[in-house]
C-alpha cells in the first residue's frame, strides 16, 4: 500500500473511532445544565485551552531545538551556556502567571458555590444509605426515595447527610460532585435551566453495591412540580378502598410478621397509614417512581418481581435480605406495591 494511503485509511479509521464515541452521555459534564454545571465547564475549558497552548509551544520549542541543534558528522560537541538570566527568568514567570489565571477563577467559583443560600431557595435533605437515596423536603414534607423532582429556573440547594458511610453526590450535568458524610450537613446550590430526567450516581466507594447506587434528578416546570408535590402529600390508598383483589392479598403479605422479624417488610419501610419502618426507602408512593432499587430497575411488574425474589441477587450486598416469598405473595405485592401511586 502506497504511504499515502496508510495515511488515508489511518485518519479515515480515527475519525470514525471519533465518531464512535458519539453518544449519548446521559452523564456528561460537558453539556451542563444548571448554572452550576456552567461555571465548573467554563473551570474546565480554560484548563484545557492554557493546557493546549502550553502544550504546543513546548512541543514546537523541542521539535525546533531537535532539529536545529542535531548532531552532525564531524561537528564538535556544542558549547555550554550558563546563567541566561533573561531565560531564566522569563521560565520561572510564565508558569506562575499562568497558575494564577487558573487560580482566580477556580477560588472564586469554589467560594460561590459554598456561599449561604438564598431565602427563596427550595431546601431538599438528602441522605445517603447503603445503598440509595432518601430525599426529604423540609418545606412541604415529602419524603421519597432515589428520585428527586425539583422545578425549573428555581434555586435548589441540596443538605446532605449520610445514614451510615461517606458518599458523595453526582448528578454530572447539573453540577459537582459533594461528600455526603455522617455527622455534618454538605452544601450544594444549583438553579437548573432544563426541564429533563438527569442522571446520576454515588461517586464515593461505600460498599459492594456502590455502583448501583444510582439516582434521577426529575427537573420540572413549576406546575409539574406542583403537581407531583401535591400527589406525594396525598394521603396513600386506604386498604379499604384496595379494589383489586391481587393488591389487597399484597398488602397482607406487606403487613405480615415474618420469622426473623427483621424479614418483614412492615420492619423497614413506611408506608403511610401502614407502617412505620425507617430503614428501607419511604414506599408510601412507591408506584409513582419510575425505578427501584437505587435507580438500578425498571419499576416494572417484571423488574419488581425481580427485586422481592432476590434482592442481594440485583444488588450485591442489599441490606434487603432475601426473605423467601412464594411466586403467589410476589404477585401480590407486585400489584399493591405498584397501586401505591
Ligand atoms: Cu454510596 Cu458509593
Amino acid at each position: 500500500m502506497p504511504r499515502r494511503h496508510k495515511l488515508a485509511a489511518l485518519t479515515a479509521s480515527v475519525l470514525l473511532l471519533n465518531t464512535a464515541c458519539g453518544g449519548p452521555f446521559p452523564q456528561s459534564t460537558l453539556s451542563p445544565t444548571a448554572d452550576l454545571g456552567f461555571q465548573i465547564d467554563g473551570l474546565f475549558r480554560l484548563i484545557l485551552w492554557l493546557a493546549a497552548a502550553v502544550f504546543v509551544i513546548v512541543e514546537a520549542l523541542l521539535i525546533y531545538v531537535a532539529i536545529r541543534y542535531r548532531a552532525r558528522p564531524g561537528q564538535p560537541p556544542p558549547a555550554r551556556v550558563h546563567g541566561h538570566t533573561l531565560l531564566e527568568i522569563s521560565w520561572t514567570l510564565a508558569p506562575a502567571v499562568i497558575l494564577i489565571i487558573v487560580a482566580v477563577p477556580t477560588i472564586q467559583t469554589i467560594l460561590r458555590t459554598q456561599r449561604a443560600p438564598g431565602p427563596d431557595a427550595l431546601e431538599v435533605s438528602v441522605i445517603g444509605h447503603q445503598w440509595w437515596w432518601e430525599y426529604r423536603y423540609p418545606a412541604s414534607g415529602v419524603v421519597t426515595a432515589n428520585e428527586m423532582h425539583i422545578p425549573v429556573g428555581k434555586p435548589v440547594v441540596l443538605a446532605m447527610t449520610s445514614a451510615d458511610v461517606i458518599h458523595s453526590f453526582w448528578a454530572p450535568r447539573l453540577g459537582g460532585k459533594r461528600d455526603v458524610v455522617q455527622g455534618r450537613t454538605n452544601r450544594i446550590e444549583f438553579t437548573p435551566d432544563s426541564v429533563g430526567v438527569f442522571l446520576g450516581q454515588c461517586a464515593e466507594f461505600c460498599g459492594t453495591s456502590h455502583a448501583n447506587m444510582g439516582l434521577r434528578v426529575v427537573v420540572e416546570d413549576s406546575a409539574a412540580f406542583a403537581a407531583w408535590t401535591a400527589d406525594q402529600l396525598k394521603a396513600p390508598a386506604l386498604p379499604d378502598s384496595l379494589t383489586g383483589g391481587l393488591a389487597r392479598e399484597g398488602l397482607e403479605a406487606f403487613r405480615k410478621l415474618r420469622e426473623p422479624a427483621s424479614n418483614s417488610c412492615i420492619a423497614c419501610h413506611t408506608i403511610q397509614g401502614v407502617s412505620g419502618g425507617v430503614l428501607g426507602p419511604n414506599l408510601t408512593h412507591v408506584g409513582s417512581r419510575a425505578t427501584i432499587a437505587g435507580a438500578s430497575l425498571p419499576n416494572t411488574p417484571d423488574g419488581l418481581s425481580r427485586w422481592l425474589d432476590d434482592p442481594p441477587g440485583v444488588k450485591p450486598g442489599s441490606k434487603m435480605p432475601r426473605i423467601g416469598l412464594t411466586q403467589q405473595e410476589i404477585a401480590a405485592l407486585v400489584a399493591y406495591l405498584q397501586s401505591l401511586k
